[in-house]
């Protein structure tokens, strides 16, 4: 049985002991003008299944699990020295952040690779508030999936009034009985279908048995999505969590549809969270994406002592938007994008080619490269990095509207770097709450559309963010010149 379903069990029989130290205490890095911080990729030990259980070797950045929160001012200069402790080539990606592609972490197109023991300096300014992450974007299967990879917080210049904000980076992870990191990051079965999925499921580093709020308190929770492959759909019984950002963008403040908090890999949510229980209340946090595989994730575990407030706070707040362009949909170019591949369609049955101007290949031949899925019938070459096909040339500040075809059967959350995207339509339906996003899911059979303005010069990544489709194709550039 994994420990996921092992985990719900243990909920659901009252097994749980006493509430843990709020897992919130990550290790906070707070920058300082002119001062940069100091990353390192190298090995680390993290108690993923809890303190009880023994700890898991892994890969972290300064030996933690996740990495240090580093928190940046909005519109202030920032870098980090980032030295590579590993035994293979590194880069980190800021995953999300509007910056120069010089510093945007994508090997060969952005940098050389970070050899083992030399150290890169990343300097940029990020232009919008909101809530990141950073990891590498070399080998990103194996180095995301031991454990690289930390939150990125850049501060509102007004503080938001709540009561606390906790950062969670939840994860994802596959154990064997002693603990360990079980099998390869490249087994088949996983490229063709979701992904690496694993059997322990972690918030910052670990299994928190519960969380300690009080009552009356207005939380406000930076959820990151960090997993590899697995999407989560948090339910926070008995409360009304209610959404303020994805990926980091303001939207139009609105309860979670269906009371679920969904988040494919990479995607971000901030929620207000109202602590609507009462003292000594315990509710459970639930991740039910799956059918069949709800299981309880932790529970939110009130403290005794009065309510902090007699009365419940009004709406949420609207964060003030970032200064990201508005696409204008109605003078866009247009560019039609269809996936295709995977197991249950008979993998990319068009055939394609294999990088920047390669011939035309067959179903079986691409297959037999390593290649699974295809965007617009051309793939990534696997384990080649700088030979990414180019989807599309936009010219600098057009508008540009992307028509994303799914034909596979699996749900894919396609991030493009560099900008940030207004998603318009899903299955011609207009999309409510103005959402910005960076990473937007397309499930199987879905056309979304989604309008960005081309205002960032340079080759930008797009490509499926659960990293086993990554690396067997999904892949592509867009060009804005
Ligand atoms: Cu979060 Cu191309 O990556
Ligand atoms: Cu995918």
């Amino acid at each position: 049985m994994n420990s996921i379903s092992r985990r719900s069990l243990l909920l659901a029989g009252g097994a749980i002991a006493a509430a843990s130290a709020c897992p919130g205490a990550v290790r906070a890095l707070v920058t300082t003008a002119g001062i940069p911080v100091k990353l390192r990729t190298g090995e680390a030990e993290a108690l993923l299944s809890g303190p009880k259980h023994a700890a898991t070797r892994t890969w972290g950045f300064n030996a933690t699990i996740p990495g240090p929160v580093l928190r940046i001012k909005q519109g202030a200069p920032f870098e980090a020295e980032v030295t590579n402790g590993l035994a293979e080539p590194t880069t980190v990606h800021w995953h999300g952040l509007r910056i120069p592609v010089g510093m945007d972490g994508v090997p060969f197109y952005s940098q050389p690779p970070i050899k083992p023991g030399e150290t890169f300096r990343y300097a940029f300014t990020p232009p919008d508030a909101g809530t990141y992450w950073y990891h590498p974007h070399f080998n990103s299967a194996e180095q995301v999936g031991r454990g690289l990879s930390g939150a990125l917080i850049v501060e509102e210049a007004e503080p938001v009034k709540v009561d606390r904000e906790l950062v969670w980076v939840l994860d994802d992870w596959r154990l064997d009985k002693e603990e360990q990191i079980a099998g390869p990051f490249t087994a088949r079965h996983d490229l063709v279908h979701a992904g690496r999925l694993g059997n322990v499921a972690t918030i910052n580093g670990t299994s928190p048995g519960s969380i300690a709020v009080r009552a009356g308190e207005r939380l406000r929770l930076r959820l990151i999505n960090a997993a590899n492959a697995r999407f989560f759909a948090l339910k926070f019984e008995g409360h009304a969590p209610q959404v303020i950002a994805l990926d980091g963008q303001p939207c139009v403040p609105h309860a979670a549809p269906g009371g679920r908090v969904v988040l494919a890999p990479a995607q971000r949510v901030d929620v207000i969270l109202d602590c609507s229980g009462k003292p000594g209340a315990r509710h459970t946090i639930e991740d039910g994406y799956y059918a069949r595989q709800t299981y309880a994730l932790t529970e939110l575990a009130y403290s005794d002592t009065a309510p902090v407030r007699e009365n419940p706070l009004d709406a949420p707040i609207r964060l003030p938007a970032n200064p990201v362009p508005a696409p204008d949909p109605g003078a866009a170019t247009r560019h039609d994008i269809v996936f295709e591949g995977g197991a249950m369609r008979g993998f990319p049955s068009g055939g394609g080619t294999v990088g920047e101007g390669g011939k035309r290949l067959d179903m079986r031949e691409l297959v037999r490269a390593g290649v699974f899925w295809t965007i617009n019938q051309q793939a990534s070459p696997p384990g080649e990095i700088g030979k990414t096909p180019v989807l599309a040339t936009l010219k600098r500040g057009e508008s540009t509207v992307l028509k994303m075809v799914n034909k596979t059967a699996f749900a894919h959350p396609m991030h493009l770097h560099g900008h940030h995207f207004r998603v318009l339509t899903r299955n011609g339906a207009p999309v409510p709450h103005n959402q910005l996003r960076d990473t937007a899911i397309v499930s199987p059979d879905e056309t979304v559309e989604v309008a960005f303005v081309a205002d960032n010069p340079g080759q930008w990544m797009f490509h499926c963010h659960v990293f086993e489709h990554q690396i067997s194709g999904m892949m592509g550039i867009i060009r804005v010149a």
